[in-house]
């Protein structure tokens, strides 16, 4: 063998593979085409939560979020954050996953419209059928740009996606975005990816959490609950700087208007003088409405400490692990590896 070789078995897709030492189990097992439970592919979301059987990785920087002392302990890794130091044997935890296939396409800007002061929308008329769970996302490529993950928000179209992009400051393809997506101009899309899908069998309370954009996920995720006729309580909660931030009010009246358990929270964080909305962080509002989360399920989208955050809230009111579905609105660092195959033309 090899020094810098090692083997791997992955029980659950009854596959035996060869990981370089230099690159993560996630990395070598999606080169690889297994269809990987993942999400931020940067230790902040523990979608790719896996048990090691046997053998030793060394793990990379997470967070608590996504892997806790405890769970490391109790012999659990990150595969995207596991490099092999020997031989591995492992499981991955996520139980349940969704059978679409995996697609690569070209769409065509149809349009985009301004949701708030830094939110824009994005349609995509689409060559082939893409079909996802609602809260999973799509890895788009812009001309010229390295490929990055949005979500799919509300569509109603099956030959179109909808996707809600914020610019983030000094980013390299959110800020290009208003620009670079001209009506007709080709972007590559490759999907659908995630964990953090409605469970459409669920049948107790929802809990489903956006910061901005993160209520594009959350917004696909409550429609298909109250079109599927999902009739436990759901309630979302969407996490804004200021008035100038929120957005989506109207499809969420809507949804209220026609679910009997439905309700809604609007927090603003930095809000300046007065409104009818809360104030305060999202997590904080949740902590003061709720005190028990057993059975539950919670979806949260949107920024790194937001997630985070809520996570801890929801672990404290015992919400189990594996009812925590959440997509970290972040680049990962592998996504170098997306800027230089875009700039290869790979
Ligand atoms: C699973 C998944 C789903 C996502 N869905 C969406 C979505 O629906 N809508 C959406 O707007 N974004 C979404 N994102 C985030 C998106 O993929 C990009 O990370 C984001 O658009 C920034 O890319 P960029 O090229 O503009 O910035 P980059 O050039 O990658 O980063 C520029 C700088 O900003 C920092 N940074 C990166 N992201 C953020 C952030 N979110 N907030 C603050 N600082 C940041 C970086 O650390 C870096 O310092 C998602 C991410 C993941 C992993
Ligand atoms: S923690 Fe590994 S994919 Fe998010």
């Amino acid at each position: 063998m090899d020094n810098d070789t090692f083997k791997a078995r992955i029980i659950s897709a009854e596959r035996a593979l060869t990981l370089p030492a230099d690159k993560t189990l996630l990395e070598t097992a999606l080169d690889a085409g297994i269809a990987y439970p993942h999400g931020c592919r940067s230790g902040r979301c523990g979608a790719c939560k896996t048990r090691l059987l046997s053998g030793e990785v060394e793990l990379l920087p997470h967070t608590r979020f996504a892997l806790s002392e405890d769970e490391r302990e109790q012999g659990l890794i990150l595969a995207c954050r596991a490099k092999p130091l020997s031989d591995i044997e492992v499981k991955w935890l996520a139980q349940e996953t969704v059978s679409h296939p995996l697609v690569k396409t070209t769409g065509s800007v149809a349009g985009t419209r301004r949701l708030t002061h830094d939110i824009v929308e994005l349609r995509l008329g689409l060559e082939a059928p893409f079909a996802y769970a609602p809260g999973q996302y799509a890895r788009l490529t812009f001309p010229g740009l390295p490929a990055r993950d949005y979500s799919m928000a509300p569509s109603g179209r099956d030959d179109e996606l909808v996707f809600h992009i914020r610019e983030v400051a000094g980013g390299r393809v959110s800020a290009a975005v208003a620009q670079a997506a001209k009506p007709g101009v080709a972007v590559q899309v490759e999907g659908p990816f995630g964990e953090a899908y409605l469970r459409e069998g669920h049948t107790r309370p929802i809990l489903a959490v956006a910061g901005g954009s993160g209520l594009a996920p959350v917004l696909s995720i409550v429609s298909r609950a109250v079109a599927a006729d999902m009739r436990q309580p759901i309630h979302v909660y969407f996490g804004a700087r200021d008035r100038h931030d929120v957005y989506g009010q109207q499809q969420l009246d809507a949804l209220m208007a026609a679910h009997p358990r439905f309700s809604r929270q609007v927090v603003l964080s930095a809000a300046k003088g007065e409104t009818a909305f809360r104030k305060g962080f999202v997590h904080e509002a949740i902590a003061a409405d709720i005190d028990a989360m057993a059975g539950w399920k919670a979806y949260v989208a949107g920024p790194p400490a937001m997630v985070e955050a809520v996570g801890q809230v929801c672990r404290e009111r015992n919400l189990r692990e594996t009812d925590l579905h959440a997509d970290v609105f972040f680049t990962p660092e592998d996504g170098s590896r997306a800027s230089a195959e875009a700039a290869s033309g790979g």
